[in-house]
């Protein structure tokens, strides 16, 4: 049995402490706005927070989250950094296939909560790990940019 915090709420989930959390997401609570990509933490289509830091959920075990707070797509917009992302996704049309924005949007929140103005390093260090299959790189950019109040690029 795993005690688990996500998006403000607790849950028990009766799974082995080495269930990746992605599955639990998925398959045990229903919340399948994160994706299943790669499995082996090289796409960030599962990206959550943990703790405010963004995570993949594939390849981290519940029974190593212990406390710490989950916040899934389905809640970071209730985030201020979240919700600035999603506006500014809407805003600058980023989705194309949509597959991989969840974990993009988490990405981007992310930073945004812990880098108000990033440059364009920063950007390139958050957002390394979460492929675009689509190439909606450039409209990410403009759309991290956009939300954090700078000029697009
Ligand atoms: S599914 Fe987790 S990084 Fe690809
Ligand atoms: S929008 Fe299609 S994979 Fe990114």
């Amino acid at each position: 049995m795993a005690k688990l915090n996500i998006n403000g709420q607790h849950r028990d989930v009766d799974v082995s402490d080495d269930t990746p959390l992605l599955w639990v997401l998925r398959d045990v609570l229903g919340l399948t706005g994160t994706k299943f990509g790669c499995g082996i933490a090289q796409c960030g289509a599962c990206t959550v927070h943990v703790d405010g830091k963004a995570v993949r959920s594939c390849l981290l075990p519940v029974g190593a989250i212990d406390n710490r707070a989950v916040t899934t797509i389905e809640a970071v917009g209730a985030t201020p950094a979240g919700a600035r992302v999603q506006k500014a996704w809407l805003d600058l049309e980023v989705v194309q296939c949509g597959y991989c924005q969840s974990g993009q949007i988490m990405s981007a929140s992310a930073l945004l909560a812990m880098t108000p103005h990033p440059d364009d390093s920063d950007i390139d260090a958050a957002m390394a790990g979460n492929i675009c299959r689509c190439g909606t790189y450039v409209r990410i950019r403009a759309a991290i940019k956009k939300a954090a109040g700078a000029q697009s690029a």
